[in-house]
């Protein structure tokens, strides 16, 4: 947690003992820090007609709009590079869900995405505003209009957005956005689904009428003071942020580029996620890097998975056209406040050194 969200927590915590649902003045003070992170929120992410849901995070947040799709047999359109938590949401059925193909720059095939909207029966149509693999960031604004213009519902997850990029919600109309607080610096635990239109949406997790009886369990008020004290100090530190991240990313790519030609770059330094750079590199096990580079104290990820001694390729980096000997070779580099141009270089070297 940032130290701000760390402030926010600790003060929350000890000043609003009450449970947000009793009339009491101590539940009635939970209720109201409760709400006015909620209007934090909507303040940060331009965000003025519809309501927020808090959530355990991301995953909640995909789930309870995937499931109410599902329970009420609604089809939905997934993207290929979406998180797992949207993706083993969808249920398996060919009947109700449909994959969305991405291009070779990792961006949804409008022409596609068009012709499955032609459909007279409203379809959910789900995606991430970045992939979290690759850092690809999808023109949700655009794709918003498609959906509502054929009378379809839209889910977003902003899971990687939301105190990465700069945000106007106002401009995305999409139905449901989703949010988890560890991404920018708040607790883990929490996230949130802001919610336009809240009709598809069915409790998946029942009890107590709290949450609009959308979520049942009392609320996690120093979780959400803390979200909302992250958020702000995120958001304020992006005009400076985003440029800077965007810079060591390009130094990156470029150092890598000139010295591994055969290196693909499934990233955008200029216009993706601030700071995500992913490479193929073709021949290689990107499982193999992670573990010596883990060995110098770098924290990088493969795309890949493992299960049950199996390795398997990346979903999102076989969508964008790699083979799967090239998505075996992935790496995904995630920098931050911590990264310096100083350090970049060093861990250049270093993966350099063990590409050699
Ligand atoms: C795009 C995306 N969606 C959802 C999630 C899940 O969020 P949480 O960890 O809060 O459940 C993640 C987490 O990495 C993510 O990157």
């Amino acid at each position: 947690m940032t130290p701000q969200a760390l402030a926010a927590y600790s003060e929350a915590a000890q000043c609003f003992p009450g449970n947000p649902g009793s009339t009491h003045r101590w539940g009635r003070s939970s209720r109201e820090a409760l709400d006015n992170a909620r209007k934090c929120i909507y303040a940060a992410l331009n965000f003025s007609d519809g309501r927020l849901l808090w959530t355990s995070g991301g995953t909640e947040a995909n789930n309870l709009v995937l499931q109410s799709a599902r329970s009420r047999g609604m089809r939905v359109l997934v993207a290929r590079n979406v998180h797992p938590s949207v993706w083993y949401a969808t249920g398996a059925s060919p009947e109700f869900v449909g994959a969305l193909p991405l291009d070779r720059e990792g961006r949804i095939d409008r022409q596609y995405l068009l012709q499955q909207l032609k459909s007279a029966e409203p379809v959910l149509v789900c995606l991430s505003h970045a992939c979290n693999e690759t850092g690809i960031v999808q023109p949700v604004a655009e794709l918003a209009e498609m959906c509502r213009r054929g009378g379809h519902l839209l889910h977003v997850d902003a899971t990687q957005t939301v105190g990465h990029l700069p945000l106007d919600l106002e401009a995305i109309p999409a139905h449901f956005i989703s949010f988890s607080a560890h991404k920018f610096g708040g607790p883990r635990g929490v996230g949130g689904l802001l919610v336009r239109e809240a009709p598809l949406l069915e409790p998946q997790v029942f009890g107590g009428s709290q949450e609009w009886g959308l979520r049942a369990g009392t609320e996690n008020v120093p979780g959400a003071v803390a979200t909302a004290a992250a958020l702000e100090a995120a958001q304020e530190s992006l005009p400076t942020e985003v440029p800077r991240l965007r810079g060591l990313a390009r130094g990156l790519v470029g150092q890598v580029e000139l010295a591994v030609p055969d290196a693909l770059v499934n990233s955008d330094p200029e216009n993706g996620l601030p700071g995500l750079v992913s490479f193929c590199f073709p021949g290689t096990s990107g499982h193999d890097l992670v573990l010596e580079l883990a060995g110098w104290g770098y924290a990088v990820s493969a795309g890949s998975a493992c299960h049950a001694g199996s390795v398997f390729p990346s979903r999102a980096i076989v969508s964008m056209g790699r083979s799967e000997r090239e998505a075996l070779g992935a790496l995904r580099v995630s920098l931050g406040g911590a990264s310096t141009e100083t350090s970049v270089a060093n861990f250049a070297q270093k993966l350099l050194s063990i590409l050699r």
